[in-house]
């Protein structure tokens, strides 16, 4: 029995490689991709989906556009991190593949609806701008998606983009907001875990030792975007933050975490799009996520190294 899925991103290159391994996954069935703004601006984004969707070797994915800018801010983008295509480090060819011409809000609303109720998990790598534009425009939706699993936010780890706030979040608060109060079951898949996932001499050379296409190419990414990690972190190697999400719907044995109540700081300047995190239960705020806080990061490139082989 496989487990439908539409993933919503911004590549990124840690997105590339949590869509590679998705991709490489039969027990997953992938309905469709849907690009949002972030990392990058969205014409990139899109672009960057197919040219993973075809090194990947699945040009009959479908890709989809969505929104170009968060609910109620300017877009802030991460060119410093991921070089000005979004996807520095190997040179991709440019994609044949088409770009759907349904807007990806739609597409997210008719699949939830035509899907039987229950069974699509929605897996947002970016910031939720797309996803809350579909709960916002749809109500009905909410109580059809079976769960949310997310990267994004930050507790121990506090923020990435300002001293409070993690990126995705950061992006569109207001999206994050409406997505934590949906009463969608969520796994939050935090800097708190990815950061304990580092791409290390070691993990980096088991995927060029792959000796494919993929592999080199996910070396590569992993290459480029970890120079600016280890500058600003000093650690051997740099978070694979997306790939966490995949990883969890594939073996959620290898992560552990707590239920909490999170919610999202969308007011203060300070503090603009922080997690607000109830893990030591200190709140009587109601639980409405599976907040992760580690993993076993040996047993997750292992799974990743052998599933980005098959491709
Ligand atoms: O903060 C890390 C997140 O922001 C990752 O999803 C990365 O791709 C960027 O979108
Ligand atoms: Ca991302």
């Amino acid at each position: 029995m496989t487990r439908k899925i539409i993933i919503d991103t911004d590549p990124g290159q840690d997105d590339a490689v949590a869509i590679l391994l998705a991709l490489a996954s039969p027990e997953l069935d992938v309905l469709g991709i849907t690009a949002v703004a972030g990392n990058v601006p969205l014409p990139l984004t899109e672009l960057n989906t197919r040219k993973i969707c075809e090194l990947a070797g699945r040009p009959d994915m479908l890709v989809f556009a969505g929104c170009a800018a968060p609910l109620k801010r300017k877009l802030v983008t991460a060119e410093y991190v991921h070089g000005r295509t979004g996807l520095d480090g190997p040179d991709l060819p440019e994609p044949t593949m088409p770009l759907q011409d349904k807007h990806a809000v739609d597409f997210i609303i008719d699949t939830l609806r035509a899907e039987p109720a229950g069974s699509v998990t929605l897996c947002p790598l970016g910031p939720l701008t797309n996803i809350a534009t579909a709960l916002n425009r749809a109500p009905d939706i909410a109580e059809r998606v079976c769960q949310i699993v997310l990267m994004g936010g930050a507790y121990f780890e506090v923020g990435n983009v300002t001293p409070a706030a993690e990126f995705n979040i950061y992006v569109d608060p207001e999206a994050a907001d409406i997505v934590m109060k949906s009463g969608i079951p969520i796994v939050i898949m935090p800097l708190d875990v990815t950061h304990k996932a580092l791409t290390t001499g070691p993990r980096v050379e088991a995927f060029r030792a792959i000796g494919s296409a993929v592999g080199t190419a996910v070396a590569e990414f992993t290459d480029f975007f970890e120079r600016f990690d280890m500058a600003k972190y000093g650690s051997e190697g740099a978070p694979l933050h997306d790939p966490c999400v995949i990883a969890y719907l594939l073996a959620p044995e290898l992560f552990t975490g707590r239920t909490i109540n999170v919610e999202i700081e969308t007011a203060s300047e300070l503090t603009l799009g922080m997690t607000v995190a109830d893990w030591w239960g200190v709140t009587d705020r109601a639980a409405n996520a599976l907040f992760i806080g580690d993993l076993d990061a040996d047993g997750f490139y292992k799974l990743l190294t052998q599933r980005l082989a098959r491709l």
